[in-house]
């Protein structure tokens, strides 16, 4: 594949400061020599950076940086747009709101090549506040609502071109969602596979049947990594750590089967905060992760898991 990694030093929609170093930390743990070594060639377009035009003051006063985030969007939409035309795109972050504009991005340019968008959303949160019933103010908080074409956000934050068809998204890690959140999500066809079905039914049966959906639709996956999706354990590096995560073979198994689909078409590595990090554990174990998404394996394995 041809990756294509493309900076998004965007930390005005988290509660800390951090993120912003997040891309940098990425390229000193190795992302670009770690694809390389796996057969992939590797552009690195650097980092995007934003116009910043005022918006409109929303009713909700709690909102943090409502321009800024915004005017990260609009750039990262069409660098995404323009990046997923090219290649596979690796969106390295920055908070999540970034996701507002790298899915919305990748969604127009994966309906101009025919294919309906699906995403595999790692998380311990859903995303899924409007500007509205965010009580937090982080734009952190919102971005599958947006994505999805969810109202309220006309405005505020750029028009939504290619809505994600919340039919198409798959979340797994949720340990954290807020009553507004669950509101939300229930009037949706969103899979929700939080920690506790995590537990009960494993990953591997509902992961290979969403995936058997995406290729089904000869759709186009985006995979959204969320450090606080793994145990805050081994994932240290992030300012909203919540405990039960993940662990590291889950991890891995879930990016190990997402790659042998042959379906990923992108990704975003978000919420990396190198500021909280200790001694660049999680930042390495982000580029690790990105290697099972792009075909590194323990033994060369001779028949696919499915
Ligand atoms: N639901 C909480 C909020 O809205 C937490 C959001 C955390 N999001 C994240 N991308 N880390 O404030
Ligand atoms: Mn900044
Ligand atoms: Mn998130
Ligand atoms: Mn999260």
């Amino acid at each position: 594949q041809h990756c294509i990694l493309l900076g998004a030093p965007v930390q005005e929609g988290a509660s800390q400061r951090g993120c912003a170093m997040g891309p940098e930390a990425l390229r000193t743990a190795k992302l670009a020599e770690a694809l390389m070594e796996l057969g992939h060639t590797v552009e690195d377009r650097g980092d995007v950076s934003p116009r910043v035009v005022p918006v409109v003051p929303h009713d909700n006063k709690a909102i943090h940086n409502l321009d800024e985030v915004s005017a990260w969007i609009d750039a990262l939409a069409g660098q995404a747009h323009n990046a997923a035309n090219s290649g596979t795109p690796i969106f390295l972050g920055g908070d999540h709101s970034m996701a507002a504009g790298t899915v919305s991005g990748v969604a127009r340019a994966a309906a101009e090549a025919g294919k309906p968008l699906f995403v595999l959303w790692l998380d311990a949160h859903p995303d899924f506040h409007s500007l509205s019933s965010t009580g937090s103010g982080n734009l952190h908080g919102t971005p599958v609502a947006y994505f999805t074409g969810q109202s309220g956000f006309d405005g505020f934050f750029p028009t939504v071109t290619h809505p994600v068809d919340p039919a198409n998204i798959f979340m797994m890690g949720l340990r954290s969602v807020d009553p507004a959140e669950n509101a939300a999500m229930a009037k949706t066809d969103i899979t929700l596979h939080d920690m506790r079905a995590m537990d009960e039914f494993g990953i591997v049966a509902p992961l290979r049947e969403f995936l058997a959906r995406v290729k089904a639709a000869d759709g186009w996956l985006h995979v959204s990594l969320d450090v606080d999706f793994i145990d805050p354990s081994i994932a240290p590096g992030v300012g909203t750590t919540v405990p039960g995560g993940a662990t590291f073979r889950e991890a891995h198994l879930i990016l190990e089967m997402a790659q042998e689909s042959g379906l990923v078409g992108s990704m975003d590595l978000v919420e990396l905060n190198p500021f909280l990090d200790e001694r660049g554990r999680t930042a390495k174990l982000l580029v690790d992760l990105t290697a099972s998404l792009f075909g590194r394996r323990i033994i060369d394995r001779k028949t696919k898991s499915f």
